[in-house]
């Protein structure tokens, strides 16, 4: 498999090349920084610790994707259209875990997966999937009885808030009551919670990886359901795996579920 890494200088993309260095059948063929980037011009090998590879990190997106099957993206949410654009010109599959993305972003991963496999997911981990699916099923089993609400904890440098996985465990709580509505903090005389909230928390500090426990407050009782990440190789892996599957896969929008079965 033929990778083009985007936001190649970056935490993720510096864990995706070296996960894809050390995989016999992967061979990194573009790197991908921002206009400015210090990085830029650099061999990504040597940027991840690799020694050289031959791969130098160029601003340039459409040299950058050439010759790649699919292009991994761990960026901004801002540079992700122009991402999907040119990827489905060139006709390079993608699978991309930037969070934050506005609805133009999101039509954007509709539109190239007419012309190319996409998979997006907020968070590319096995355990966090099966979370989801156990906050759906707990939530549906316990009703209107309990209470829902969200927090997630970052590094300082998390640039967006509330945090991907944290919008996914949201709607995976949507999915089971459908009435359940977004807050994002109290403050001040805001009375008593109703039945509808969900606060959902971020929590930013040191160089944490991603926690996330979703509370289920009864009375007399509670649940928490807990995520966490102790290291950046374990989204790497997933965002890897997921590129493998797309390969050779027919042009359309595919979740890590796909991925997992
Ligand atoms: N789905 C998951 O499992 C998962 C896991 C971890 C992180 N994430 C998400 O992945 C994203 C990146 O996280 P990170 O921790 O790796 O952040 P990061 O260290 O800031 O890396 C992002 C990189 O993308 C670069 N970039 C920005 N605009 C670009 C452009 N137009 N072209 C190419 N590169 C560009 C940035 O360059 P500059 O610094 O010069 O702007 C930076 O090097 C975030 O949205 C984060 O929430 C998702």
């Amino acid at each position: 498999m033929k990778l083009a890494i985007f936001g190649a200088t970056g935490r993720m993309g510096l864990a995706i090349a070296r996960l894809a260095h050390a995989a016999p059948e992967v061979q990194i063929v573009g790197g991908v920084c921002a206009d400015g980037d210090p990085g830029a011009g650099r061999d990504i090998g040597e940027l991840a610790g690799l020694g050289s590879l031959g791969v130098v990190t160029t601003p340039d997106l459409a040299s950058g994707l050439l010759g790649a099957d699919v292009v991994i993206d761990f960026s901004n949410a801002r540079a992700v259209p122009q991402l999907l654009n040119v990827a489905a010109r060139q006709k390079v599959a993608v699978v991309s875990g930037t969070t934050n993305l506005d609805e133009a972003a999101k039509k954007a991963l509709d539109r190239a997966a007419q012309s190319v496999p996409v998979l997006w997911a907020p968070n590319m981990s096995m355990g966090v999937q099966v979370l989801a699916e156990l906050v759906e099923q707990a939530v549906r089993r316990l009703g209107l009885g309990f209470d829902v609400e969200i927090a997630e904890i970052h590094h300082r440098k998390k640039v967006d808030s509330p945090s991907g996985t944290a919008k996914r465990l949201a709607e995976a709580a949507r999915a089971a009551r459908g009435e359940l509505r977004e807050i994002h903090g109290r403050s001040g005389d805001v009375g008593a919670r109703t039945n509808e909230e969900m606060a959902v928390y971020g929590l930013r500090g040191g160089d944490v990886i991603g926690d996330h426990t979703v509370y289920l407050f009864g009375q007399g009782e509670r649940i928490e359901l807990t995520h966490r990440a102790s290291s950046r190789d374990l989204f790497a892996h997933g965002a890897l795996v997921a590129a493998r599957y797309l390969s050779g896969k027919p042009a359309k929008r595919y979740t890590i579920a796909d991925v997992l079965g």
